[in-house]
Parts: structure tokens; C-alpha cells; sequence
């Protein structure tokens, strides 16, 4: 395994971040994007580049053929390389929690050879071949409900990676949805979506997927509980094995759930939730598209995962796009990020990056230990765009930040008639973005002059949207490997769950609120209060 020393200044102190800093005072700060499409010919076809279904048009970014050769050598003295083939070799680059991170084995195929030698790496095939046996039997009757009908409905019972991926992908993929069958997803700890849906639902007709690598996770474990005791009131207490299925790296309370031995689907440990949408989290996915259209996903991943190992850093389109992402907010000073999709199957898309990116960059040690002296994380947010014109544009367009912009384009869609329109109101925003408006009316005046990248493929299919995953689970580890930080981790949402856990005893009366301070006091006197209304 390569250990990494880090420098207190890392990586500020890199020759190639000091230059690439020099560079943009010197070269770019003063200029403007749309001033370098005239001085560089040829600019928009050199600065893009193709894998698989997907294109990338960075173009329209503040940087030039001279950045491009800085990004390299930061990529070189950031030791990028040596990290991916950590990562593809299986070595414990996930250093807090001493294990790999090998979600790109997940869609490897036993020929690529990924880090074999390590634990439950052999197994992916089977859990893949035992999904497809489950998802056959279950659209052909063979697996029914308790009663004898067949499954038409799934829910998904999981929160954070255990639901962004599956449920973002199920969306994406509308056009791809097995006749019949019904996705629903259950994921806040309120309860209240749960019982919305059992309340329309034919349980009769219904399976419950518990998702949760955990299966520890408060907010699933306890809507699990909920949807088992409507069921067994229902239908009696053998009914629970025919309508729940888990998927866990935990066997045993998997077990103590009730759920039988053929239902349950392990996950391993190296599998990071916002990582594992390739793996057997996604089976609820599986279920409504079909374990084909599951596998072409995988596949996209794979296509993408090989040219992120193989590809040098110019035509690499993974460290470009990460490389772009740290120079427009450490170098030049953007504090969030945009990411706007133009078709609404695409709607789950940003939360489901968001939880990428924030989840793994938002940290302030280093994987050494010691702190990062710059910032990491961006705040990344979005959403789908033409409702984003009608609300938040206004900021991208004459707010005084700037916030780069991925705009993700599938030219093709279902419903032809309008999407022209779509079209043209991607590549309107993009280019108004980074033209401007001159106007003489001050409050009209567009200052333009703000990046953004452009994704572009030709419709949403399983296979692109395979890349696109990988392309950005590879991108935020290129980012984690310059920072320094182990993006693989997440300690930072436990303290809020443990200091929930005895807020729950106080606020039911059970404990003293003793020690709590005076705000928080005054918060849980509130809310008993209202409790005692009811
Ligand atoms: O609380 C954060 C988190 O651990 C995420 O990283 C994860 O995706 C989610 O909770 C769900 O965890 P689990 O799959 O164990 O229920």
C-alpha cells in the first residue's frame, strides 16, 4: 500500500498547485471565459472529451491548454495514479475504518481480476445470480405473497445510500420498468410516508426490501418494525417471511427480523452506503427494471471504471472533471456547486450526488491524521432544471458568487414533442451563463463569465447511466486523494444520531434534561408540551 506523507501545507505546497495558482493571477484572473474562445482556435473540440455513451464539454470553464498541463502535474504530484490502483487492488484505502473501498469490483467481471484475494469479493457473482433467481421467480408467480397473489409492488425500506441510488435510478429509468410492477420508497424516521403508503397499498400484494447495510440504521429499522407489525396484524405472524426481504452486511439481525434464508441478500463490508448502488442495495431496482437492464448498468460502470484506470490524465474524463471541480472553488474561490439536470427522470439525480459529495469530501482531517488547511467539501445542490429556471436561476445568472454548473443533457427523451425545447433552453442557460448580457439598464445587465461543464449523452439508458455513476464516484475520490481526506468514511453524522438517541429518552420524560443547554431546554419544554396535547 502507498503511504502517503503528507506535508502540513499539502497540498498548497505541491510546485504544481503553487504554479497553478500563479497561473490563474497571471494568465486568467483577468480574463474572461468567452474572451479565450477567440484566442484559442479549436477550443470547444479539444476541450471535450468522449467515453462510452458520454461527452464532456468543459470548454466553457476558466482554464486553458496551460492549466490543463498544471492539473497534470498535480494529478502526478498528488500521487492520483498510485491511489487508483490502491483502490482497484483492494488495499485498505478506507485507512479510518481499516478496510477497502471496492465498489468498482462490484461491477467487474471475475476475468478484470479485482483484488480477488480479499474477503467476499468472490461472492459478488453469486449475490448477483442469487438476485436474478429472486427477480425470475418473482415476475414469473413463482414467488408470491402469503396469500398466494402475485408481487406487484415493491417498497424500498432504506435512508441514504441505502435510498438515493436505488430510488434515483428506478426514476431514471421509467422507460425501462417491467410491465406491472410498482416501485414505492420509505425512507424518513416520521413514519409518516410509511403509513401514507399502507394505506393504498394491497399488502397482499406487496414486498418490503429492508436496505440497510447496518440494519442497525434508526429511521429504517423502525419503519421496518412498523410495516412487519401491520402485516403480521393483518396476516398473522407467518405471513412476515413471504413479504420482507433484507439486504445487510448483518446476518444475524437479518435473522432476528424474521426474514427467511432465501430472502436475505449480504452485502460486504468494503461497500460504502453512497457507494453501493452496484451492488445488491440495488435490488429493489432490480425488481422493476429486470436483472438484464440491472447487469447493462453494471456494465456502463465497468466501461467507465477501465478508462478511469487506463486513460492519461488528458483524455481521463473522471480527473478532469474533479480537477476542474478544485481548481473553481480553491483556486478561484466558488464555495458551492450546481448541478442541473434537463429531464425529470433525472429529478433524484443531485440529492443522490449530493450525498456523494458531501458525504465523503465534508471533512477537516486528513487521512493522517492531522488537519486540511483548505476547504474541501462543496456545498453541491441543484435539481431539475427547467423548474430551477422558474426558481433559483436567478442567482447563477446575478448573484454576486459564482457557482459553477454541471449541466446534464440526455438529447433524447420520451416524450419528443417538447424536448426540443429542453434542449435548447440546456444550451441557452450555459451559454447566457458565460456570455452575460450587456445592457444599459443596469438591473438587466447579465455579468456573465461564470463556468460551467456540460454532460451530454444521447437518452437515458441503463448503460449511461452506469457511467455517469462511476464517473462521479471517481471524480469525488480524485478530489479526496488532493485533499488528502479519506472520502470513504462519514464520523461526522454519528454524533447528531447518538445525542438523538438521549433526546428521545428526555423528551418521553424518561430522563432529566439536566446538563442540556439552555436552549435545547427551552426546545424540549416546548415540544413536551405539544406531546402532552395529545
Ligand atoms: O448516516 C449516514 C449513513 O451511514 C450513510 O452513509 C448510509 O448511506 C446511510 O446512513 C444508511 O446506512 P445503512 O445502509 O447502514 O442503513
Amino acid at each position: 500500500m502507498i503511504k502517503r506523507h503528507l506535508n502540513r501545507r499539502y497540498p498548497l505546497d505541491l510546485d504544481a498547485w503553487k504554479s497553478l495558482k500563479d497561473h490563474y493571477r497571471d494568465d486568467l484572473k483577468n480574463k474572461t471565459i468567452a474572451s479565450l474562445f477567440k484566442c484559442e482556435r479549436n477550443r470547444s473540440s479539444k476541450l471535450c472529451l468522449e467515453v462510452g455513451e458520454l461527452k464532456l464539454d468543459y470548454s466553457k470553464n476558466l482554464l486553458n491548454h496551460q492549466t490543463i498541463n498544471l492539473f497534470s502535474e498535480l494529478a502526478k504530484e498528488a500521487q492520483i495514479n498510485e491511489s487508483i490502483e490502491g483502490m482497484f487492488s483492494g488495499e485498505c484505502i478506507n485507512t479510518s475504518e481499516k478496510r477497502p473501498a471496492l465498489h468498482v469490483a462490484l461491477r467487474s467481471k471475475l476475468s478484470d481480476q479485482i483484488a480477488l484475494n480479499t474477503k467476499d469479493v468472490d461472492e459478488i457473482w453469486s449475490t448477483q445470480n442469487r438476485m436474478e433467481h429472486f427477480i425470475t421467480s418473482l415476475h414469473s408467480g413463482a414467488i408470491s405473497g402469503y396469500t398466494g397473489k402475485n408481487i406487484i409492488n415493491v417498497v424500498n425500506i432504506g435512508i441514504g445510500g441505502s435510498d438515493l441510488g436505488p430510488s434515483m435510478a428506478v426514476f431514471a429509468l421509467r422507460d425501462y420498468w417491467v410491465e406491472g410492477m410498482k416501485y414505492h420508497s420509505v425512507s424518513n424516521g416520521d413514519g409518516v410516508e410509511l403509513q401514507d403508503l399502507l394505506s393504498e397499498l394491497e399488502l397482499e400484494e406487496t414486498i418490503f426490501i429492508i436496505a440497510s447495510k447496518s440494519f442497525s440504521t434508526k429511521e429504517t429499522v423502525h419503519n421496518a418494525e412498523l410495516a412487519r407489525s401491520v402485516m403480521e396484524e393483518r396476516y398473522g405472524p407467518r405471513s412476515i417471511k413471504h413479504h420482507f426481504v433484507g439486504i445487510s452486511n448483518n446476518e444475524v439481525a437479518m435473522h432476528e427480523f424474521g426474514i427467511q434464508v432465501d430472502y436475505r441478500f449480504k452485502i460486504a463490508d468494503w461497500v460504502g452506503g453512497r457507494f453501493s448502488i452496484c451492488s445488491a442495495i440495488s435490488l429493489s431496482l432490480a425488481c422493476i427494471i429486470g436483472m438484464q437492464n440491472f447487469k447493462k448498468l453494471l456494465e456502463g460502470a465497468r466501461r467507465m471504471d477501465m478508462h478511469f484506470r487506463q486513460a492519461p490524465f488528458s483524455e481521463n474524463m473522471p480527473m478532469m472533471l474533479a480537477l476542474i471541480a478544485v481548481f473553481n472553488s480553491n483556486i478561484i474561490g466558488a464555495h458551492s456547486q450546481a448541478i442541473l439536470s434537463y429531464s425529470s427522470r433525472l429529478k433524484l439525480l443531485t440529492p443522490y450526488l449530493q450525498q456523494l459529495h458531501m458525504e465523503s469530501l465534508g471533512k477537516s482531517t486528513r487521512i493522517d491524521g492531522s488537519d486540511v488547511c483548505l476547504e474541501t467539501g462543496n456545498v453541491i445542490w441543484g435539481g431539475s432544471a427547467s423548474d430551477g429556471q422558474h426558481s433559483f436561476y436567478q442567482l447563477l445568472h446575478q448573484g454576486k458568487q459564482t457557482i459553477p454548473v454541471d449541466f446534464i443533457l440526455p438529447i433524447l427523451s420520451s416524450s419528443k414533442k417538447d424536448n426540443t425545447y429542453n434542449q435548447a433552453n440546456c444550451l441557452a442557460q450555459s451559454e447566457a451563463l458565460m456570455d452575460g448580457f450587456i445592457s444599459k439598464e443596469k438591473e438587466q445587465m447579465h455579468n456573465g463569465n461564470r463556468p460551467s461543464n456540460t454532460i451530454i449523452f444521447d437518452q437515458i439508458s441503463p448503460v449511461a447511466l452506469g457511467q455517469l455513476i462511476a464517473l462521479y464516484e471517481h471524480k469525488v475520490f480524485v478530489q479526496g486523494v488532493i485533499y488528502g481526506i479519506n472520502p470513504f468514511d462519514q464520523f461526522g453524522v454519528e454524533l447528531g444520531k447518538k445525542m438523538a438517541s438521549s433526546l428521545t429518552k428526555i423528551i418521553e420524560n424518561e430522563e432529566s434534561y439536566k446538563g442540556k443547554n439552555l436552549s435545547t431546554k427551552n426546545l424540549i419544554r416546548l415540544v413536551r408540551a405539544s406531546n402532552n396535547k395529545d
